[in-house]
Protein backbone atom coordinates (compact mmCIF):
# COMPACT_ATOMS: atom_id res chain seq x y z
CA UNK A 1 0.00 0.00 0.00
CA UNK A 2 0.94 3.38 -0.50
CA UNK A 3 -0.14 6.80 0.23
CA UNK A 4 1.51 10.19 -1.33
CA UNK A 5 0.77 11.74 1.82
CA UNK A 6 3.79 10.41 2.98
CA UNK A 7 6.88 11.50 1.43
CA UNK A 8 10.32 10.39 1.81
CA UNK A 9 13.36 12.26 2.12
CA UNK A 10 16.68 10.84 0.72
CA UNK A 11 19.20 12.80 2.32
CA UNK A 12 22.17 10.25 1.50
CA UNK A 13 25.30 11.15 0.08
CA UNK A 14 24.88 10.09 -3.40
CA UNK A 15 22.46 9.02 -6.19
CA UNK A 16 23.49 5.68 -6.52
CA UNK A 17 22.64 5.20 -2.49
CA UNK A 18 19.59 6.77 -3.38
CA UNK A 19 18.32 4.44 -5.48
CA UNK A 20 19.10 1.84 -3.38
CA UNK A 21 17.14 2.66 -1.00
CA UNK A 22 14.42 3.48 -3.42
CA UNK A 23 14.35 -0.24 -4.49
CA UNK A 24 14.14 -1.50 -1.19
CA UNK A 25 11.11 0.63 -0.21
CA UNK A 26 9.39 -0.58 -3.51
CA UNK A 27 6.35 0.22 -3.62
CA UNK A 28 5.18 1.13 -0.43
CA UNK A 29 6.45 4.41 -1.20
CA UNK A 30 5.91 6.82 -4.10
CA UNK A 31 6.79 10.46 -3.17
CA UNK A 32 10.30 11.33 -3.35
CA UNK A 33 11.87 14.62 -1.48
CA UNK A 34 15.37 15.04 -2.75
CA UNK A 35 17.57 18.17 -1.10
CA UNK A 36 20.81 20.20 -1.69
CA UNK A 37 22.91 17.83 -0.04
CA UNK A 38 21.70 14.95 -2.69
CA UNK A 39 21.14 17.59 -5.72
CA UNK A 40 25.44 18.69 -5.29
CA UNK A 41 25.75 14.23 -5.83
CA UNK A 42 23.77 13.28 -8.76
CA UNK A 43 20.51 14.25 -7.28
CA UNK A 44 18.75 15.54 -10.28
CA UNK A 45 19.73 12.31 -12.44
CA UNK A 46 18.16 10.54 -9.39
CA UNK A 47 15.20 12.56 -9.73
CA UNK A 48 14.55 12.06 -12.99
CA UNK A 49 15.28 8.03 -12.65
CA UNK A 50 12.45 8.02 -9.95
CA UNK A 51 9.82 9.75 -12.08
CA UNK A 52 10.44 8.39 -15.71
CA UNK A 53 11.53 4.60 -14.83
CA UNK A 54 9.78 4.42 -11.19
CA UNK A 55 6.78 6.64 -12.01
CA UNK A 56 6.98 8.38 -8.60
CA UNK A 57 6.38 11.96 -7.44
CA UNK A 58 9.22 14.30 -6.71
CA UNK A 59 9.68 16.74 -4.70
CA UNK A 60 12.80 19.14 -5.16
CA UNK A 61 13.78 20.82 -2.07
CA UNK A 62 16.38 23.51 -3.41
CA UNK A 63 15.16 26.57 -1.08
CA UNK A 64 15.85 29.52 -4.20
CA UNK A 65 16.65 32.54 -3.29
CA UNK A 66 18.04 35.24 -5.71
CA UNK A 67 16.86 38.15 -7.93
CA UNK A 68 13.41 37.66 -9.61
CA UNK A 69 14.64 37.13 -13.06
CA UNK A 70 17.30 34.64 -11.75
CA UNK A 71 14.86 32.82 -9.55
CA UNK A 72 12.14 32.58 -12.29
CA UNK A 73 14.89 31.22 -15.51
CA UNK A 74 15.85 28.31 -13.25
CA UNK A 75 12.34 27.59 -12.31
CA UNK A 76 11.36 27.28 -16.12
CA UNK A 77 14.64 25.26 -16.82
CA UNK A 78 13.61 23.06 -13.63
CA UNK A 79 9.92 23.19 -14.94
CA UNK A 80 10.85 21.26 -18.13
CA UNK A 81 11.27 18.36 -16.24
CA UNK A 82 7.90 17.46 -14.77
CA UNK A 83 8.56 16.87 -10.93
CA UNK A 84 5.70 17.80 -8.53
CA UNK A 85 7.36 20.24 -5.70
CA UNK A 86 9.59 22.83 -5.94
CA UNK A 87 10.70 24.94 -2.69
CA UNK A 88 11.81 28.64 -2.59
CA UNK A 89 12.17 31.14 -0.02
CA UNK A 90 8.62 32.64 0.64
CA UNK A 91 9.58 35.84 0.14
CA UNK A 92 6.72 37.52 -2.15
CA UNK A 93 9.29 38.81 -5.05
CA UNK A 94 10.47 34.78 -5.23
CA UNK A 95 7.32 33.36 -5.13
CA UNK A 96 6.13 35.64 -7.82
CA UNK A 97 8.89 34.94 -9.92
CA UNK A 98 9.49 31.09 -9.20
CA UNK A 99 5.23 31.03 -10.47
CA UNK A 100 6.17 32.90 -13.52
CA UNK A 101 8.97 30.53 -14.03
CA UNK A 102 6.57 27.37 -13.38
CA UNK A 103 3.63 28.92 -15.92
CA UNK A 104 2.34 26.27 -18.24
CA UNK A 105 3.44 23.54 -16.41
CA UNK A 106 2.31 21.26 -13.34
CA UNK A 107 5.26 22.05 -10.71
CA UNK A 108 3.71 23.46 -7.46
CA UNK A 109 5.80 25.77 -5.92
CA UNK A 110 6.27 25.68 -1.91
CA UNK A 111 7.30 28.61 -0.10
CA UNK A 112 9.59 28.74 2.96
CA UNK A 113 8.28 30.57 5.33
CA UNK A 114 11.27 30.87 8.57
CA UNK A 115 13.48 27.99 8.83
CA UNK A 116 12.04 26.27 11.80
CA UNK A 117 15.99 25.80 13.05
CA UNK A 118 16.12 29.64 13.70
CA UNK A 119 14.53 31.34 16.77
CA UNK A 120 14.37 34.76 17.78
CA UNK A 121 18.12 35.65 17.73
CA UNK A 122 18.97 34.26 14.92
CA UNK A 123 16.42 36.36 13.68
CA UNK A 124 17.98 39.07 14.82
CA UNK A 125 21.68 38.37 13.77
CA UNK A 126 20.01 38.25 10.44
CA UNK A 127 18.40 42.04 10.84
CA UNK A 128 14.90 40.04 10.66
CA UNK A 129 11.94 42.39 11.68
CA UNK A 130 11.42 42.28 15.35
CA UNK A 131 8.12 40.20 16.77
CA UNK A 132 7.03 36.84 17.65
CA UNK A 133 8.67 34.38 15.52
CA UNK A 134 5.33 32.70 15.18
CA UNK A 135 3.36 35.68 14.02
CA UNK A 136 5.87 36.43 11.66
CA UNK A 137 5.93 32.47 10.08
CA UNK A 138 1.99 33.32 10.17
CA UNK A 139 2.59 36.68 8.00
CA UNK A 140 5.54 35.26 6.12
CA UNK A 141 2.69 32.59 5.33
CA UNK A 142 0.06 34.20 4.30
CA UNK A 143 2.29 36.90 2.18
CA UNK A 144 3.38 33.28 0.22
CA UNK A 145 -0.35 32.42 -0.13
CA UNK A 146 -0.90 36.01 -1.35
CA UNK A 147 1.86 36.11 -4.05
CA UNK A 148 0.54 32.98 -5.62
CA UNK A 149 2.66 30.30 -3.59
CA UNK A 150 0.70 26.75 -4.19
CA UNK A 151 1.82 25.72 -0.37
CA UNK A 152 4.36 26.35 2.33
CA UNK A 153 6.20 23.86 3.85
CA UNK A 154 5.66 24.33 8.00
CA UNK A 155 7.07 22.62 11.33
CA UNK A 156 4.02 21.04 12.84
CA UNK A 157 3.21 23.22 15.51
CA UNK A 158 2.16 25.64 12.70
CA UNK A 159 0.00 23.67 10.62
CA UNK A 160 -3.11 24.36 12.79
CA UNK A 161 -2.29 28.06 12.23
CA UNK A 162 -1.52 28.23 9.06
CA UNK A 163 -4.60 25.96 7.76
CA UNK A 164 -6.69 28.72 10.10
CA UNK A 165 -5.60 31.26 7.28
CA UNK A 166 -8.29 32.32 4.58
CA UNK A 167 -5.31 32.65 2.64
CA UNK A 168 -4.55 28.91 2.76
CA UNK A 169 -7.84 27.91 1.15
CA UNK A 170 -6.77 25.11 -1.41
CA UNK A 171 -3.17 25.52 -0.48
CA UNK A 172 -1.14 22.65 0.33
CA UNK A 173 0.89 22.53 3.73
CA UNK A 174 3.53 20.10 3.86
CA UNK A 175 5.64 19.06 7.59
CA UNK A 176 9.31 17.53 8.50
CA UNK A 177 9.57 17.10 11.79
CA UNK A 178 7.58 14.37 12.10
CA UNK A 179 8.26 11.35 14.07
CA UNK A 180 6.21 8.30 14.30
CA UNK A 181 5.31 7.32 18.28
CA UNK A 182 7.92 6.40 20.21
CA UNK A 183 10.85 7.23 17.74
CA UNK A 184 13.93 9.22 17.75
CA UNK A 185 13.96 12.64 17.69
CA UNK A 186 17.46 12.84 16.30
CA UNK A 187 18.31 16.21 16.01
CA UNK A 188 14.56 17.58 15.21
CA UNK A 189 12.80 19.38 18.20
CA UNK A 190 9.41 20.61 17.30
CA UNK A 191 8.25 17.26 16.41
CA UNK A 192 4.60 15.84 15.60
CA UNK A 193 3.46 12.36 15.01
CA UNK A 194 2.16 11.49 11.54
CA UNK A 195 -1.68 11.49 12.33
CA UNK A 196 -1.29 15.08 14.41
CA UNK A 197 0.52 16.33 11.46
CA UNK A 198 -2.50 15.36 8.92
CA UNK A 199 -4.80 15.86 11.92
CA UNK A 200 -3.57 19.93 12.60
CA UNK A 201 -3.97 20.49 8.43
CA UNK A 202 -0.93 19.07 6.40
CA UNK A 203 -1.21 17.93 3.26
CA UNK A 204 1.82 16.03 3.19
CA UNK A 205 4.39 14.71 5.88
CA UNK A 206 7.98 14.35 5.06
CA UNK A 207 9.96 11.51 6.79
CA UNK A 208 13.78 10.95 6.47
CA UNK A 209 15.67 9.19 9.21
CA UNK A 210 13.20 7.46 10.31
CA UNK A 211 12.75 5.74 7.50
CA UNK A 212 16.33 5.72 5.90
CA UNK A 213 17.94 4.55 8.86
CA UNK A 214 16.00 2.02 9.75
CA UNK A 215 17.25 -1.96 9.72
CA UNK A 216 14.36 -2.38 7.59
CA UNK A 217 13.18 0.76 5.70
CA UNK A 218 9.95 -0.66 4.02
CA UNK A 219 8.81 -1.97 7.38
CA UNK A 220 9.05 1.34 9.09
CA UNK A 221 7.69 3.42 5.88
CA UNK A 222 4.37 0.76 6.27
CA UNK A 223 4.21 1.52 10.19
CA UNK A 224 3.81 5.06 9.10
CA UNK A 225 1.48 4.62 6.89
CA UNK A 226 -0.23 2.44 9.21
CA UNK A 227 -0.55 5.51 11.62
CA UNK A 228 -2.26 7.96 8.89
CA UNK A 229 -5.91 8.77 9.71
O1 LIG B 1 15.38 12.89 8.93
P1 LIG B 1 14.23 13.83 9.11
O2 LIG B 1 12.87 13.14 9.14
O3 LIG B 1 14.42 14.76 10.29
O4 LIG B 1 14.26 14.70 7.78
C1 LIG B 1 13.43 15.80 7.58
C2 LIG B 1 13.72 16.41 6.25
O5 LIG B 1 13.04 17.65 6.15
C3 LIG B 1 15.19 16.73 6.01
O6 LIG B 1 15.42 16.60 4.60
C4 LIG B 1 15.32 18.17 6.43
O7 LIG B 1 16.35 18.85 5.77
C5 LIG B 1 13.96 18.72 6.02
N1 LIG B 1 13.54 19.89 6.73
C6 LIG B 1 13.35 19.93 8.10
N2 LIG B 1 12.94 21.07 8.71
C7 LIG B 1 12.72 22.15 8.00
C8 LIG B 1 12.88 22.14 6.62
C9 LIG B 1 13.30 20.97 6.01
O8 LIG B 1 13.55 18.93 8.78
N3 LIG B 1 12.29 23.25 8.59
Amino acid sequence: MSDDRLIVAIDLPNALAGLELSKQLGDSVSFYKIGLGMLTGGGLALANELKDEHGKRIFLDMKLFDISATVEAAVRGLAQFGHDFLTVHGDPHVVRAAKEGASGTNLKILGVTVLTSLDRSDLDDGCMKAGDIHEITLERAAKAFDAGADGVIASPQEAAAIRALPEASGRLIVTPGVRPSGADLGDQKRVATPASAIGDGADHIVVGRPIWQAANPRDAAQAILTELP
